[in-house]
């Protein structure tokens, strides 16, 4: 006995018991739960002191997104200098963050580089919920919405025959032809032909550079987006990049806000302006002549690369399932017929054709991060605290390919999926890669109808079989924000 009452080996085996209770206790609980100051942050990744996850935060971010899922769920946060991110890997928790609750989480994360410095807060895709957001929201309803999308269908299939003509004999990677054909089709929409056979080469650069430096700025670490004050820094300090950046994105963001626009407005006053959403629009009660000419400008830069990447990793998977491509062309063979291309009234017939456009959607989507939110007012959410201003992320790409929901040929790519009997249980994989609640895509209706008639048409025309020589290739998909194949290689073979 011990003066404790309690002899030395007892003691020895409570101290064993009470150290395990606690180590079990420990490694019971999450470990990457975070808890400071009696504040739970969702779990995530380990954190270091001041740094955060600077160190463990994803480059390749679908993948890495994906891969962290399978460590710590579906709710992941990182904290990084100046900034904290969610990012959401199941529809549950999509419906009730962006839907639900979507007045705090439809704001768009803040750049200062970009909205203020670079002045492009007239973008809508870059604007914070509010009259202005609504407002332009309600141009792109009214011009490409449900009910009117229609009104530009023969200039959409005009711009398929054009594809269909370029790709005859095609052999590479016809991914720079996709983009031109898209690009033709948004900018004509949006101006008319005539402006884009004068100056249509120059609005393509032009909103190309425009995408390639937005996007570019988007993902580098900025000062001034930390400490806006650092704007005031004299711009001939050594290594300053920014200001020569913003100099050069405010040119070119200007022009492209006013060019186009001015010049098919040019166009109505003398009476020579052709179909284009300006010429159709200009004098709309229902919003003004700027907002107009904003939604405008706006449309090349988030319909060309996403529509374009939808239609190449539809192409890859018709090169890869040979039996799938044959049943297609079956199907357009017997709805379209031979001796015409398709038209936008076959669409609805094309029910096999429509099922492989929705499973590539659901296997590759083009935005397969979403774009990003950012929390308006901090938050408390399944017991955890969403701090003010997080940006919240949605990993669309995951969450079509999740098992769970999709069952075990989740990864494969399978049309018939979505003509079974079961199909109505499925998620909606047409709409959920364009986004939810208040920000979902509001160009959705325009491209489904382009990238569904321009499959039909170069499938009625041609069929896809590696280039001479080569056998069907795996498919790579590249690390960018629109996420597509890579290297990817074909040929457009005339079918008899
Ligand atoms: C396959 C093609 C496309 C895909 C996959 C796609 C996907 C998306 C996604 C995921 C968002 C973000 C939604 C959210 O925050 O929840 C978005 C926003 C947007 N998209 Fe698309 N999009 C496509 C084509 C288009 C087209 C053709 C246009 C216009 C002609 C367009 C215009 C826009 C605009 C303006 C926004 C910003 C909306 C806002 O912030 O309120 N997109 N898109």
């Amino acid at each position: 006995m011990d003066g404790l009452g309690i002899s030395t080996g007892r003691a020895l085996a409570y101290s064993a018991l009470i150290t395990g209770s606690v180590v079990a206790w420990l490694l019971s609980r999450p470990p990457h739960v975070h808890v400071v100051g009696g504040r739970r942050s969702p779990p995530g990744p380990k954190r270091l002191p001041l740094l955060g996850n600077i160190r463990n935060f994803p480059k390749r971010w679908f993948v890495e997104f994906s891969a962290y899922q399978k460590e710590y769920g579906d709710i992941l946060y990182f904290e990084l200098p100046g900034m904290s991110v969610l990012v959401l890997h199941s529809l549950p928790d999509v419906e009730e963050l962006l839907v639900k609750r979507a007045p705090n989480y439809s704001h768009r994360s803040n750049s200062y580089m970009v909205k203020v410095l670079m002045d492009f807060e007239w973008s809508v895709v870059q604007q914070d919920l509010g009259d202005s957001h609504n407002e332009m929201r309600k141009v792109f309803r009214k011009v490409i919405g449900p009910r009117t999308v229609s009104d530009f269908d023969p200039l959409i299939e005009g711009e398929a025959e054009t594809l269909q003509g370029n790709l005859f004999s095609f052999s590479g990677d016809p991914e720079q032809t996709l983009m031109n054909a898209v690009g033709a089709a948004v900018i004509k929409l949006a101006y008319g032909e005539r402006v884009y056979q004068q100056h249509g080469e120059e609005l393509t650069r032009l909103n190309v550079e425009s995408v390639d430096l937005v996007t570019w700025v988007r993902m580098q670490l900025w000062l001034v987006n930390v400490f806006p004050i650092a704007r005031f820094l004299p711009s001939w300090l050594p290594g300053l990049q920014f200001p020569k950046v913003v100099t050069k994105g405010k040119n070119l963001l200007r022009k492209l806000r006013h060019w186009g626009f001015s010049l098919v407005k040019q166009d109505v006053e003398h009476g020579k302006a052709d179909l284009s959403v300006i010429s159709k629009y200009l004098h709309e009660p229902e919003f003004s002549e700027e907002t107009l000419r904003d939604a405008v400008a706006l449309m090349y830069m988030p319909a060309t690369d996403t529509t374009s990447a939808a239609l190449l990793s539809l192409f890859a998977m018709l090169l890869q399932h040979p039996e799938v491509q044959i049943k297609a062309q079956h199907e357009l063979d017997s709805v379209v017929g031979k001796g015409r291309p398709p038209k936008m009234s076959d669409i609805p017939q094309l029910t096999y054709l429509n099922a492989c456009w929705t499973e590539n959607f659901r296997l590759n989507p083009p935005a397969a991060m979403g774009v990003p939110r950012r929390v308006a007012e901090a938050d408390v959410w399944k017991g955890y605290v969403i701090p003010k201003g997080t940006m919240v992320m949605t990993n669309i790409g995951f969450m079509m390919t999740d098992e769970r929901i999709w069952g075990p040929t989740a990864e494969q790519f399978q049309p018939e999926r979505f003509l079974s009997p079961d199909a109505s249980t499925l998620p909606d994989a047409a709409s959920i890669p364009f986004g939810f609640g208040r920000r979902i895509c509001p160009g959705r209706y325009m491209a489904e109808r382009t990238g569904i008639l321009f499959a039909a048409t170069v499938l009625a025309a041609y069929t896809i079989v590696p280039p001479e020589g080569e056998t069907s290739p795996a498919v790579t998909f590249g690390d960018a924000f629109v996420r597509k194949p890579v290297d990817f290689r074909c040929r457009f073979l005339p079918r008899k």
